[in-house]
């Protein structure tokens, strides 16, 4: 398919999408939003593929929600129309994301890359909820997910003054996974999801649902789970194979069964 708003490639078992509105530092829009919807609609639909990074520009993954679209909004259109509610819907795709991300990561553009699966910074990101300097507040779970990844005063206080937090102090908060030189992110972060895609695609599903229970549920309901998903991965050709490569000293081949 062809996007106006993005750029999605194919490279190996990894799908790239490159969010691309340069001149608004892709600040995301509603066609931003509903590109980015079928792009990850078709990458889980698509066997072939494992593992999907999202990145933007050397200049920033993306600036915020556009700003102009929204500013003449009222109440009704926002909350009538569900603004930006569709948004949750990226958090269904059952398939990994890692957001790569270089440059600003502001407002929606930190919501965003919360939304995926971890975060790849480079040494140029900055990650900030300056909405409060706009009159108003994160919108697409900012709030929510800086305060779970980040802590209760951390996060407060970005959302409370709208300062930005650079990619060192990011990596100490625990918002990122690590960082990586800048000019290295789009290859490290493929690399990184390649890693993923060639893994037993039940077992990936897998992990990634039961890591995400952790967020929904108490910890004897969540570890239930990671139990019962664990030991359903039992019924699958690819443990039996899994185990077996392992005794056998080679890589498993695996069947997605
Ligand atoms: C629309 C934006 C934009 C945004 C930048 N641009 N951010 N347009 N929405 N969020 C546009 C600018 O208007 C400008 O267009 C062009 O991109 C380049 O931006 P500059 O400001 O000239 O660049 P620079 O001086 O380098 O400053 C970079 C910046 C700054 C620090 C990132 O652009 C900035 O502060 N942007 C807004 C950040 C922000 O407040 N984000 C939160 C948005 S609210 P022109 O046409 O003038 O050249 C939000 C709510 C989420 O995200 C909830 C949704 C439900």
């Amino acid at each position: 398919a062809e996007y106006d708003t993005l750029m999605v490639e194919q490279r190996g078992g990894v799908t790239l999408i490159t969010l691309n509105r340069p001149k608004a530092l892709n600040a995301l829009n509603s066609q931003v939003l509903a590109e980015l919807l079928a792009a990850l609609a078709a990458f889980d639909a698509d066997a072939t593929q494992g593992c999907a990074v999202l990145t933007g520009s050397e200049k920033a993954f993306a600036a915020g929600a556009d700003i102009k679209e929204m500013s003449a909004q009222g109440f009704a259109e926002m909350y009538g129309g569900n603004f930006f509610g569709g948004y949750e819907r990226l958090t269904q795709t059952r398939k990994p994301i890692i957001a790569a991300v270089a440059g600003y990561a502001l407002g929606g553009g930190c919501e965003l890359a919360m939304m995926c699966d971890f975060i790849l910074a480079a040494d140029t990101a900055k990650f900030g909820q300056p909405e409060i300097k706009l009159a108003v507040t994160p919108g697409m779970g900012g709030s929510q997910r800086l305060a779970r990844a980040v802590g209760k005063a951390k996060a407060m206080e970005m959302c409370l003054t709208g300062r930005m937090i650079d990619a060192a102090e990011a990596e100490r908060a625990g918002l990122v996974s690590r960082i990586v030189p800048a000019a290295e992110l789009v290859e490290e972060s493929v690399r990184t999801a390649q890693t993923i895609a060639d893994m037993a695609p039940l077992a990936v599903l897998a992990n990634k649902e039961m890591v995400n229970a952790a967020f929904e549920t108490t910890l004897a309901q969540g570890v239930q789970f990671e139990r019962r998903l664990f030991h359903g991965l039992f019924g699958t050709a690819d443990q039996k194979e899994g185990m077996a490569a392992f005794v056998e000293k080679r890589p498993g081949q695996w069947t997605g069964k």
